[in-house]
């Protein structure tokens, strides 16, 4: 039996992976993962608890009694969820328990076509020999913009100086950190979105994902 094909789509917070990820998966007929919803359940899950993300013991917790109705709060997109992800997302433990999900999700993915996964080490370490890699990014400061307008939509009242700060640490942590750090796979394609709007962005994958799938 012949691999299904696999898009791994990795960048940091706020890059635009995730509307790419989710319009290129609709464009093939993938199905499509968004890890990082993963970590922010889990992230999520120690919050309510009133646990300290960064408590090893607390991560560990979360992720075996992992509370998929989370997945419907509405604080999982808010920014205090994602530093709660990152911060989660270093423990080891957490992310050799969410490894498996993952890989079986891009081998056996729902409808049977394709799968389009998007994070930060999908091209790395998840999906290694994925058919495709994209790695999108965009300055610090245009993402800050694309982010601080999502969190207003949402009725946020952070700054976007506040938010221009968290990014800048998240990808610090996200970048540093010793196990499956956020990295360009050295097969991956750089998709540099600082001057694209999305429209272009999605034409753009969609041009390397359909010349990589017809090789
Ligand atoms: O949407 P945004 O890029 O802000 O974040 P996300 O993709 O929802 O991910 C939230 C956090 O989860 C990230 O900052 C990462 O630390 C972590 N994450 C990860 O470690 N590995 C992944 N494959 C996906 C997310």
């Amino acid at each position: 039996m012949t691999a299904l094909p696999v898009i791994a789509i990795d960048g940091p917070a706020a890059s635009g992976k995730g509307t790419l990820a989710r319009r290129v998966a609709a464009a093939m007929g993938f199905a499509h993962l968004d890890t990082g919803t993963l970590y922010r359940v889990v992230g999520l899950a120690v919050l309510k608890a009133g646990k300290d993300p960064g408590d090893a013991g607390a991560a560990t917790a979360a992720v075996k009694a992992l509370d998929l109705s989370l997945l419907e709060d509405h604080a999982l997109r808010s920014a205090e969820t994602g530093v709660a992800a990152s911060q989660v997302g270093a423990n080891p433990a957490v992310r050799e328990a969410l490894l498996e999900f993952q890989r079986n999700f891009a081998a056996h993915p729902p409808g049977g076509q394709g799968a389009v996964l998007d994070g930060r080490d999908i091209g790395t370490i998840i999906c290694p020999t994925a058919t495709v890699k994209l790695f999108v990014t965009a300055t610090p400061q245009v993402r800050a913009r694309r982010r601080y307008l999502e969190l207003f939509s949402h009725g946020s009242s952070r700054t976007e100086a506040e938010v221009l700060a968290d990014i800048c640490s998240r990808d610090h942590r996200d970048m540093s950190r010793p196990v499956a750090p956020l990295a360009q796979a050295p097969d991956a394609h750089l998709l540099d979105t600082t001057q694209l709007d999305i429209e272009a962005a999605v034409a753009l994958a969609l041009e390397i994902v359909r010349a990589a799938l017809r090789t």
